[in-house]
């Protein structure tokens, strides 16, 4: 939700900044904007639209200094525009860039107009600008303007800000919104995500909230909420560069797809020990807070919130530990009942969802006996504030749709429920037979690959239509729910998932001829029930694309469809099912040309409520 990076050096920053934007586009590309500060005061370049229209418009307007500001934007507070673009300047003194949503800028903007300042945008943004540019008259240098403007600021933001009168500094704070400066050899560097500085240094020093930093191209300062200078330590990603890359692919989301067999082996095998699972990799407090656990609530957002929902049914009938998924935008408004014992669990891709993070925030005030974060950026704000971490392996997630974070989360809460259920008298026995279930993920989601082709000529046809059903039962319901997210995130086909019980309560209503439906029916104990289900969808003349195995017993026909994927264990399904209905969209998405990686409205890491 909205990305920014710095840079401050002994050479023209332009060139990293515009690359740092572009590995940030997943945060927002209604327009981009870059400042720079150097012996003629403030240049500035803005354009609508993604960072290749701004590198188009840099050709065109020369714009270098050693000392610079960038953003690509989600559009909160006024439409995409170049006007509303950042940088926003004040007074042709002052640029600055942000991330996050000011609260209380309508009150700020009527004293602001009041004390002589124009306003030419409609965001919140352009009122911090003013904002530093009034406290800096009165304060002696322009950190101090830009903690005493912080100050007045409620909401969230990250910021970056230049001064045509400091051409070697950036001053940048934090609250609410991720923000870490990278250190490199005689050049420094501010971003919102490590992946945007990856390739220029892995050494971050990660701002705290209200912390306020003062970064030169060899210095480094900062303070802290109370004004006091603080050294914050400095630590080095492990994440690689060149994970940040499409290869060979078209897009990154069908990489993303084709890497779950590799990622997913990669998050398993380190979780594992003499073929158990090894609960050190929760941390030295795991056995502690988990030998105790009766309860679990799972909190997240998106596709992470349909994570939660499958496990739910393993953590409940495996170890007999009830589970309440929600939402995390829910959870945090509302006051929860927390029974004794009961663990908090975030699951995220990125760590930095505001909703989620607040509710983990929410949840260390309650009485909770423990929280764990699941989580896939290591440097995330989620990390660095549970009590425990299990870190997905999926690397970095780039196309806006999350296909591998889902699997790699699916394979880390099935790790989740084996150890509770060890904890709660789980033979030894059983544990080796679950973790050999699990093991043959990878595989099996690589023979899943094999229905590629097929899932391309049936996306042909999908790809015309208005409204599409997905449906399922048990596990295979929230995997419904992500299958119908995935194809209406992308695709823009309105798609909706529904338990397949609860069709004849409404949604067959919608069925007709037009109408596919997508049903999802491993041979389990309820395929019965979804046969029946589907039953009713053919009587009433809907055309039926149904995902299941060789044992379910179903035939093509003129208006069934049926793909064939490998039989997997219980504890697998849900990941080797997920993989086909990412392909779906994937080729749906591409019939109907939209923009796969990025889809209108939609940003990966929403740092925004
Ligand atoms: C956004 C992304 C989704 C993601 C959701 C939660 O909506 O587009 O793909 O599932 O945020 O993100 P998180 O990083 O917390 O998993």
């Amino acid at each position: 939700m909205c990305g920014l990076v710095a840079a401050a050096s002994q050479r023209d920053v332009v060139p990293s900044l515009i690359e740092g934007l572009k590995r940030l586009e997943y945060r927002g590309y209604d327009s981009a904007g870059v400042a720079v500060v150097n012996e003629n005061g403030l240049k500035m370049a803005r354009a609508l639209g993604n960072v290749s229209h701004l590198s188009e418009r840099l050709a065109t307007q020369r714009v270098a200094g050693h000392t610079g500001i960038g953003h690509t934007r989600w559009a909160t507070h006024g439409e995409p525009s170049v006007v509303n673009a950042h940088p926003h300047i004040s007074s042709d003194e002052i640029a600055l860039v942000h991330n996050g949503i000011v609260e209380n800028f309508e009150t700020l903007r009527e004293e602001l107009v009041a004390e002589g300042y124009e306003f030419r945008s409609e965001t919140d943004t352009e009122v911090v600008a003013h904002l530093v540019h009034a406290c800096s008259k009165r304060c002696d240098t322009l950190l101090d303007a830009v903690y005493q403007a912080a100050q007045r600021l409620d909401g969230t933001y990250a910021i970056a800000v230049v001064s045509k009168f400091h051409p070697d500094k950036i001053i940048a704070t934090r609250r609410g919104s991720p923000l870490l400066i990278g250190v490199a050899d005689k050049e420094n560097y501010l971003a919102s995500d490590i992946a945007a500085i990856l390739p220029l240094t892995p050494y971050y020093i990660t701002l705290e909230e209200g912390d306020v930093a003062e970064v030169g191209a060899d210095s480094v300062n900062i303070v802290d909420a109370n004004g006091d200078v603080v050294v914050r330590e400095m630590r080095q990603s492990r994440q690689s560069a060149l994970e940040l890359n499409k290869g060979l692919y078209e897009h990154y989301m069908q990489k993303e797809i084709f890497e779950q067999n590799v990622v997913l082996e990669r998050t398993l095998v380190p979780a594992l020990k003499d073929g158990m699972v090894n609960e050190d990799v929760l941390g030295e407090n795991a056995r502690d807070i988990l030998s105790d656990i009766e309860h679990v609530h799972i909190v997240a957002c998106g596709t992470s919130y349909h994570a939660g929902m499958v496990a739910s049914y393993t953590l409940e009938s495996l170890c007999g530990v009830s589970c309440k998924v929600e939402l995390a935008s829910e959870y945090r408004y509302r006051r929860a009942v927390v029974n004794p014992n009961t663990l908090f669990v975030t699951l995220s891709q990125s760590g930095e969802t505001a909703d989620t993070l607040a509710a983990l925030r929410f949840a260390k005030r309650s009485l909770y006996r423990g929280t764990l974060a699941i989580c896939n950026v290591p440097e995330s704000s989620l990390v660095r504030e549970s009590d425990m971490v299990f870190m997905t392996q999926a690397g970095p997630e780039i196309g806006v749709a999350s296909t591998k974070a889902f699997t790699t989360q699916l394979m880390n809460l099935s790790l989740l429920a084996i150890l509770l259920a060890r904890y709660r008298g789980l033979s030894r026995r059983r544990e080796q037979g679950l973790v050999d279930v699990l093991r043959r993920a990878p595989e099996q989601v690589q023979r899943a690959y094999s229905l590629d082709n097929e899932i391309r000529e049936v996306a042909e046809h999908l790809a015309e239509s208005q409204y599409t059903l997905f449906l399922g039962r048990g596990q295979m319901y929230p995997i419904a729910k992500e299958g119908a997210l995935k194809l209406k995130e992308i695709s823009y086909i309105y798609s909706e998932a529904y338990a397949a019980g609860e069709l004849k309560h409404g949604p067959l209503a919608l069925v007709d001829e037009q109408v596919p439906v997508v049903a999802l029916a491993p041979f389990n104990p309820l395929l019965a029930k979804v046969k029946s289900n589907l039953a009713e969808v053919r009587a009433r003349g809907g055309k039926l694309l149904v995902f299941a195995d060789k044992d379910s017993g179903f035939r093509n026909s003129s208006r069934e469809t049926v793909l064939t994927l490998p039989k997997s264990g219980g504890l697998i399904s849900p990941i080797v099912y997920t993989v086909p209905l990412q392909l779906l969209a994937y080729y749906t998405a591409l019939y109907r040309g939209t923009n796969v990686d990025q889809p209108r409205n939609l940003a990966k890491s929403v740092t925004v409520e």
